[in-house]
């Protein structure tokens, strides 16, 4: 936009169509390519990205650093607690601060106000590592997945059974970037917010809710779940009760298309959200989909550095 005329990575709402799928384009070619750049050659040579975690992490935290050193760049890690923002100072100062230092910064924080004070305040690009509202790189990885396993995603049906939560949001707003249906079953108790469902009906997408998780996997190519207890959330015995019929067994499996693929973002906890037999089942593409991270985040990196697309 005119007033940041720098690409931040912040939410699938904020980027078009069109440069959604020149970074899975550009994924696509980095995987394919697979070359690790070495020390100072590559896209990214020069650049360094610091990453800022205030939550834990697996896999965003070593795909990012793995993903910039393949580029060429390198990786600063920073955990929030350690920095003086764990002491009080402004998020708007930190920005200023490391804008004078790193060429990007990825940060992994709760409050997405936080994140969005981040972004305005630095003159680098910012790349949002989950936040409480949502999850849009995940996202990006599981669109590269699924069109890895069943070709081109615009058209088809998604499924999505369990809490409403970070990476939800991120596939709610998928939807109308990419272009395929999704359908959305949690207990009526912890449905979407409607502004987030009104945002993407209103930008194309189809989104069907629904609290009966069979409902919601009927004619679906793709079933998804997430835990039922996402970081700052509190574990209670009230959310395992209702969310326990929205676990994805054998039986809601056979429910979706006979070709169906079962996704996850991990971590996952098998029999609560997830049985076992679906998870290190053949329908199973949890790990494809956590490597993927890695190239995804390749894409995303280039895209938000300028390497990659117009
Ligand atoms: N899926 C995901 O974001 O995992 P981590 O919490 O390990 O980064
Ligand atoms: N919904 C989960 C995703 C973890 C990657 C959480 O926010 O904890």
């Amino acid at each position: 936009t005119a007033k940041h005329p720098k690409r931040d990575f912040i939410d699938l709402t904020d980027i078009g169509a069109a440069d959604l799928r020149v970074i899975i384009d550009e994924s696509k070619r980095l995987k394919a390519e697979r070359r690790g750049a070495r020390r100072g050659e590559g896209p990214l040579a020069g650049k360094v990205l610091a990453m800022i975690f205030e939550r834990p992490s697996t896999r965003t935290r070593v795909s990012f650093d793995v993903g910039m050193r393949e580029l060429g760049g390198e990786t600063l890690m920073l955990t929030g607690e350690e920095m003086q923002l764990g002491r009080g100072e402004s998020i708007a100062d930190t920005a200023r601060v490391l804008s004078r230092y790193v060429d990007a910064i990825m940060i992994r924080i709760l409050d997405h106000n936080a994140l969005v004070e981040l972004a305005s305040n630095a003159t680098v690009p910012v790349v949002n590592g989950l936040t409480k509202f949502s999850h849009p790189c995940q996202i990006m990885a599981d669109v590269l997945t699924f069109e890895e396993h069943r070709g081109p995603i615009a058209g088809r049906t998604v499924a999505w059974t369990g809490d409403t939560n970070n990476v939800l949001t991120s596939w709610i707003h998928a939807a109308a970037r990419f272009d395929f249906k999704l359908r959305v079953a949690t207990p009526p108790e912890l449905a979407p917010r409607m502004d987030i469902v009104g945002w993407a009906r209103k930008n194309g997408a189809s989104v069907h809710l629904t609290a009966d998780p069979y409902e919601a996997v009927e004619g679906s190519d793709c079933v998804i779940t997430d835990t039922w207890v996402s970081m700052g959330d509190d574990e209670s015995e009230r959310r395992h009760n209702l969310l326990k019929p929205y676990q994805v067994d054998g039986r809601l499996m056979r429910a979706a298309n006979k070709d169906a693929i079962f996704m996850h973002c991990l971590p996952a906890h098998r029999d609560e959200e997830v049985t076992e037999e679906v998870i290190d089942g053949p329908q199973s593409v949890v790990f494809d989909e956590a490597e993927n991270r890695l190239h995804a985040q390749k894409g995303i990196l280039a895209w938000v550095m300028g390497t990659a697309g117009a």
